[in-house]
């Protein structure tokens, strides 16, 4: 399955989605609730300190006594003990303000934090179980992005933007609710020209997410061309494409800027009007507030209380604004994530599977039929018997399909016609890792990981002694090398073993096949890549590692060749020809006797000279 890089289906069922977000949010709902609940406060505490200013005003500045009545009693206040109280008052509700703002900060990092690692965690666990498939048809961009960086935009985004709308909502209301007290005439004035000031956000919402989108897929292609600078580093110095990989780097950074620069030059006038339409206003609610001063009907602190209101309203109304385009993305992004959720991998165990215990009888290729595609079959009626212990060797052109062949008995691929069977049961009732672990591969080109030799060798059986670690490592003719090295055994090798020579690295690989001792093992071009000298050592320690093992090899050297018990030739994804060398040397005018013609004499007459 193919990913998207930018879309997915689901991203506008908004209740959908939040009803596959809540499992991962349940577990820390107490910690959520109580960063919401902390969040009122943290808001509704602005509009304290505006209304604060109405007593200042009236009672401290305009010299009088408060006075006021409760529970049948009279109390008085007098303006001195205002003068202290009030500003007192205000440092206090910014300081409890203050804490209960670190308290909501910490309570959403912790719980955003902890969501979005159980989400990465939980796509991890599926990214690595996914088909072969899958990572031939996403490039490592893609993946990336859809795996890591879209959970942490939606789990992220949905607490902190469910925080910042909740103390903005309560921040605004507290100040509405002031402005109110203040004056309900003007704080109709003022909540109907707000609102007229925040009308362009609503119409640039679509902008934002094209823009947001094409940036993504640059990205994507940003993040594939670093892997591939680094991954391919030999080619590209080999070959001088140094400056492709520059340009691909250049023309989709400045892509990504082009991108960028049209929002701003499209979205940029908004702020500049909103504050025009905000002044408007705000001159109004002066012309206005003036006239009910004079008139009597308004004291001055009402007035005074009213218009920081309204100035301080600004920020809450913008930020619910900005929350309200920004969950867009949250559930955009929310979207691709849960749609990972939704792929499984097609390759899988039955209910009911058995368990492979190693390899007593036959393995049996029942009219096998095999293509990538729908299209094209790489492989056609394909029927071959191999007699436990026996070694056969696959040859035929380039792309005909030998690698396919071999890479279907670990069900790498699944088959849709025939059958593969081992002792007479379809692998396919097998569990996968029952039958991958009676198998062992080497390949042309082995990934070593990032760690010590003992590591990469250990990862063939983990429970392996050391006495069987030697072994291994004697009979993959490493001996010599690790003496020589520095930490032996754990020195560490770079990222893919990039330290060792192509031969040590192919060693490493084999010692690993060594240390698995699995009954079958599947040999695809393992010494094409070395030269002659590395060749021949390798070639020692695959005789070490075939050694009483059902095998198939797919290799070029000749001896290795004739030596099999027996040979298929695969042309074209058909069986054409099998049987032992001798048998295939005496089909008149037959594929291997040409193929064995074409490029084996001359490495025969090679050896006899003495090159090889
Ligand atoms: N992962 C893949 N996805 C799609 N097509 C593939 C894949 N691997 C191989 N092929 C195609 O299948 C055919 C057989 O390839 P392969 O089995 O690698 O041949 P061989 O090992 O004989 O050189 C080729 O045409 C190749 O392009
Ligand atoms: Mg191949």
């Amino acid at each position: 399955m193919k990913l998207s890089e930018t879309t997915a289906q689901n991203s506008f069922r908004y209740g959908w989605l939040l009803k596959r977000l809540f499992p991962y949010i349940k577990p820390f709902m107490g910690r959520v609730i109580l960063g919401l609940l902390v969040a009122i406060p943290v808001g509704a505490l602005d509009g304290v300190v505006a209304f604060a200013l109405k007593p200042y005003m009236d009672y401290v500045v305009g010299q009088k006594d408060w006075v006021f009545q409760a529970f049948g009693h009279t109390y008085s206040v007098s303006c001195s003990t205002m003068a202290l109280a009030i500003p007192f008052a205000v440092v206090l509700f910014a300081g409890i303000q203050g804490t209960l703002r670190y308290l909501n900060t910490y309570l959403t990092e912790w719980t955003s934090q902890k969501i979005t690692n159980t989400i990465k965690i939980a796509l991890f666990d599926k990214l690595v179980f996914m088909d072969t498939s899958f990572f031939d048809e996403n490039s490592s961009g893609v993946v990336l992005t859809r795996y890591f960086t879209d959970p942490e935009k939606a789990s992220d985004g949905i607490v902190s933007y469910l925080r910042n709308f909740v103390t903005s909502l309560f921040g605004a209301l507290s100040l509405i609710a002031v402005m109110l007290y203040s004056s309900w005439k003007l704080a109709v004035i003022g909540v109907v020209v707000l609102c007229a000031a925040f009308i362009p956000v609503a119409l640039i919402r679509k902008r934002v997410k094209a823009t947001s989108n094409k940036n993504m897929v640059l990205g994507g292609g940003i993040t594939t061309n670093f892997n591939e600078t680094y991954i391919g580093n030999r080619v590209i110095k080999a070959y001088c494409l140094q400056d492709r990989q520059r340009n691909i780097f250049k023309t989709k950074i400045w892509q990504t800027f082009d991108n960028n620069m049209s929002l701003v030059k499209r979205t940029g006038w908004m702020s500049p009007i909103m504050y025009l339409i905000a002044s408007f206003g705000i001159a109004l609610v002066l012309a206005y507030g003036t006239y009910l001063i004079t008139n009597g009907s308004m004291t001055a602190g009402s007035f005074a209380s009213f218009v920081t209101s309204l100035l301080l309203l600004y920020k809450p109304v913008k930020t619910l604004g900005n929350t309200l385009t920004g969950l867009q993305t949250v559930f955009v992004a929310l979207g691709r994530v849960f749609e990972l959720f939704d792929l499984y991998p097609q390759i899988t165990d039955k209910k009911d599977a058995k368990s492979l215990k190693g390899l007593n009888d036959s393995i049996e290729f029942n009219n096998v039929t095999f293509g990538y595609n729908n299209e094209n079959m790489v492989l056609k009626n394909i029927n071959l018997k191999i007699l436990k212990n026996e070694t056969v060797a696959i040859v035929g052109n380039s792309g005909g399909g030998k690698s396919t062949l071999v890479n279907l008995i670990p069900r790498f691929y699944d088959i849709d016609n025939g059958s593969i069977t081992i002792d007479g049961v379809n692998i396919k009732d097998f569990s996968i890792n029952s039958l991958r672990n009676n198998i062992s591969m080497v390949f042309q080109d082995n990934f070593l990981f990032s760690g010590t030799i003992r590591e990469n060798i250990m990862m063939g059986n983990e429970n392996a002694t050391d006495e069987e670690l030697n072994k291994a490592i004697e009979y993959a003719h490493l001996d010599e090398m690790i003496v020589d090295l520095p930490d032996g055994v754990d020195t560490v090798i770079g990222e893919r073993g990039m330290s060792l020579s192509g031969g040590q690295r192919q060693r490493v690989a084999i010692a690993r096949a060594i240390i698995k001792n699995s009954p079958i093992v599947i040999l695809d071009e393992a010494t094409s890549a070395l030269d002659n000298k590395s060749e021949a050592v390798v070639q020692k320690a695959l005789d070490n590692l075939i050694r009483n093992k059902t095998v198939f090899v797919i290799a070029h050297r000749l001896s290795t060749i004739k030596n099999a018990t027996r040979i298929a030739v695969i042309n074209e994804g058909e069986l054409v020809e099998l049987g032992s060398h001798e048998e295939l040397m005496n089909i008149p005018n037959g594929q291997y006797k040409t193929l064995y013609e074409m490029q084996y004499r001359k490495q025969e007459q090679n050896q006899e000279q003495g090159v090889l």
